[in-house]
């Protein structure tokens, strides 16, 4: 052998092995990684956003600095991808070896490159065609996806989950997780972890519902187990001890109406303690006396849930609103922390559920430490630290007539994304205040049973006489460790967006009102806006490629309150005027985004031929339950669908009928009806046009009160 030669080769290939070290490799090691528990457990990998709450410990805290307080100012649009097909987006997009992968409107999942927003592919699971003719009740959202070893899974409307494979977009295997025909649905991003994938469903109110979540072995599919989260009829049998527990916080024939409980949202893997939590819904229906006649605290309802997760096997829980009366769901999210309390190290559990208690919970042992309102709370005084419950004020459960009560059921924080930042040791809270008048007038007990609920839950919601709060909504900073606000921004709007926070001092929020703002995390002051032009729900990311910070965020409003009602009305988001967009902002960015249209308000089409007959327009209301969670409260659109007031085809029998009876929509995704008679249809039709006259005084005020802010 030539040993010149030789030398030359050996040297050469350190140089290469010299670059590699520097450049090349780390590119290559990053598009191999396998993206595993290890991996996703990292707080400080910087480069991709792993899982819904980036890491498995759901804090959506970056340590990424690079965009700070200091510089935030000068952060632009460095690429957008406008989505003209999507309506409500809510999710939380994932950055895996540098490839961007999101969820829209009906599933839609895309990859693209994270530094141009070049799609690379789409894959569509058919949402709509798996609705056709069932699952009418609901919205077109999904808050995520998940990535593992190489797949991504998402969780379709009509119950599916799915395997995709990362590379390809194509399908690898489906497991449906109900009974398609069941008023179920799933909305939540499916946790994947240990080689497998969860997933819960929501869906109390539309039936009789048993909630429970499901496990699945991530490779291929097979359901590997389930765990109910209220116990069924005892002489089945009971599935396992927990069930039996259960049931003892249980009377009467509760399994006639379901019990509730469906975990929609809020599934935490702790990969420290090998530990599975997931958050637990509401009673169903509603009203306890109605579940359960001598009110009890009707496990497991409204409680974070501790169980091994190979297995499925209870370990633990702590019930956050025993004898659940006001749709206090718990399947808020379910944060993990490291905290020093009274000099000891506590592994803890952030949560901050509908009730409007922010819980402090020994995730060892399911032990409360502590739990204080973060917003206006009336249904109970206090939490007792040593029973861990809460204190109820005298007929908070509507047992005594009417009642007020703070947070209504829209609660106190919803699905929108909290974050955790172990650097201010911050919670920020993207905070609601509500309240309404809960009452069981007319309500009969003796043998209430509906198999189809018809919307019913069992005790009616009015507007409260008293104000509790004069600002509806807030995003605040709490410190878990003391339970002290340390700031508190109040907002005009209802239904704020999720929360990132960063190593750069920064807490990032949008709002309805569709701004995008960056606070200082430690003091809450404003230090940027952006006018996205569309109202906000989902929160941001953040990553870092090549050297680059980027933040990315979905623009589309959505999620239920989103569906309509006056409120939503007025924030001009109306259907299809604004086009939704993937919007990734960088310091360096030079982008510019087309300029959206005005917020715009739909008017009431008033017909002076069509002569109201209120009998049908009567009836016609009652039809209408199977339309609002989509055409809005009391026909007063919000965006995820057209304002039915405003639109010709109501006016013209033949055309309605062929919309809502034939599906001639359904690919744009109106579901269809075929089941409904041409009465009904008639009564919807006259119901549509009653509405369009009453209203026409609030769509003035909604144009004059538009004009006047500007
Ligand atoms: C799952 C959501 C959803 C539900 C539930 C729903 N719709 Fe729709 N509907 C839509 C969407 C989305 C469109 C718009 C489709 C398009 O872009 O053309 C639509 C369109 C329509 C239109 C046509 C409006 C226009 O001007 O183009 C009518 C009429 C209508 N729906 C009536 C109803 C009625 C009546 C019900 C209840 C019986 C109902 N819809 C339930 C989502 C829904």
């Amino acid at each position: 052998m030539n040993y010149k030669k030789s030398n030359l080769v050996k040297n050469g290939l350190l140089i290469i092995i010299g670059i590699c070290l520097s450049i090349s490799c780390e590119e290559n090691e990053k598009i191999t990684k396998i993206i595993d528990d290890k991996a996703i457990a990292d707080e400080n990998q910087t480069s991709d956003w792993l899982a819904y709450g980036r890491t498995h410990n759901e804090r959506r805290f970056s340590p990424l600095e690079d965009i700070n307080v200091n510089n935030v100012a000068d952060l632009k649009v460095d690429w957008f991808l406008d989505l003209p097909n999507d309506v409500g987006l809510v999710s939380t997009p994932l950055v895996v070896n540098g490839v961007l992968y999101f969820t829209g409107t009906m599933n839609i999942i895309r990859a693209v490159e994270t530094t141009t927003g070049k799609q690379i592919w789409e894959f569509d699971p058919k949402v709509r065609d798996a609705i056709k003719g069932k699952q009418q009740i609901g919205w077109a959202h999904s808050r995520g996806i998940s990535f593992y070893e190489g797949k991504i899974f998402t969780a379709t409307w009509d119950g599916r989950l799915i395997g995709i494979d990362a590379k390809t977009g194509k399908e690898i295997w489906t497991a449906v997780t109900f009974d398609p025909n069941r008023s179920l649905n799933i909305t939540g991003a499916p946790k994947a972890f240990k080689g497998k994938v969860l997933i819960g469903n929501g869906g109390s109110e539309a039936g009789p519902a048993r909630g429970f979540v499901t496990c699945y072995d991530a490779e291929t599919g097979k359901k590997l187990w389930e765990f109910y989260v209220v116990p069924g009829n005892p002489a089945d049998g009971f599935e396992n001890e927990a069930m039996e527990m259960a049931a003892k916080t249980w009377n009467g024939e509760w399994w006639k109406n379901g019990g509730g409980g469906n975990a929609w949202h809020g599934f935490t893997y702790d990969e420290e303690l090998d530990v599975l939590y997931f958050g637990t819904g509401n009673g169903g229906p509603w009203n306890p006396r109605i579940r359960s006649p001598q009110v009890d605290d009707n496990l497991f309802l409204c409680s974070v849930v501790a169980v091994k997760p190979d297995t499925g096997e209870y370990l633990w829980h702590y019930q956050t609103t025993p004898g659940e009366a006001w749709d206090y769901n718990s399947t808020m999210d379910i944060v993990l922390a490291d905290l020093k309390i009274n000099g000891e190290d506590i592994k803890a559990i952030l949560h901050a559920p509908k009730n409007g208690f922010f819980y402090v919970i020994n995730r060892k042992t399911g032990k409360l430490i502590s739990a204080e309102p973060f917003t206006e709370v009336t249904w109970a005084s206090h939490i007792d630290l040593k029973t861990g419950k809460p204190v109820l004020v005298d007929g908070a459960r509507y047992d005594k007539g009417p009642i007020d009560i703070a947070p209504d059921a829209w609660g106190g924080h919803s699905w929108h994304a909290m974050a955790y930042s172990p650097q201010t040791g911050y919670v920020y809270i993207p905070t609601l205040h509500s309240a309404a008048k809960y009452s069981d007038k007319g309500v009969v007990y003796e043998g209430w049973q509906s198999k189809e609920f018809s919307g019913g839950i069992g005790v009616g919601l009015s507007p409260a006489d008293k104000q509790f709060s004069n600002h509806p909504a807030s995003l605040q900073a709490i410190d878990p460790v003391t339970q002290k606000q340390v700031w508190s921004i109040p907002q005009k709007d209802f239904w704020n967006a999720g929360i990132l926070t960063t190593g750069g001092n920064l807490v990032l929020q949008g709002r309805s009102d569709g701004k995008l703002l960056a606070y200082n995390a430690k003091t809450g002051e404003i230090v940027w806006t952006y006018d996205v032009g569309l109202g906000i729900s989902a929160p941001p990311i953040t990553y870092k490629i090549n050297g680059r910070q980027y933040i990315s965020l979905l623009a589309g409003f959505g999620g239920g309150y989103a569906r309509g009602g006056i409120d939503s009305y007025n924030l001009g988001w109306s259907y299809r005027t604004h086009t939704r967009r993937l919007i990734t902002f960088s310091l360096e960015g030079t982008a510019t985004m087309p300029v959206l249209p005005p917020r715009h308000f739909p008017k009431p089409i008033v017909d002076a031929n069509f002569k109201i007959d209120e009998e049908k327009a009567s009836k016609g209301m009652n039809e209408y339950w199977k339309c609002f969670g989509c055409h809005g409260d009391n026909m007063f659109s919000g965006g995820m669908a057209p304002d039915l007031r405003a639109s010709p085809i109501p006016l013209i029998k033949e055309t309605l009928t062929a919309v809502v009876r034939e599906g001639a929509l359904n690919a744009m995704g109106m579901p269809s009806f075929p089941d409904m008679t041409n009465d009904q249809v008639e009564n919807l039709m006259h119901f549509s046009r009653k509405r369009a006259v009453d209203t026409m005084p609030d769509y003035e005020k909604s144009i004059k009160d538009n004009i006047t802010e500007q």
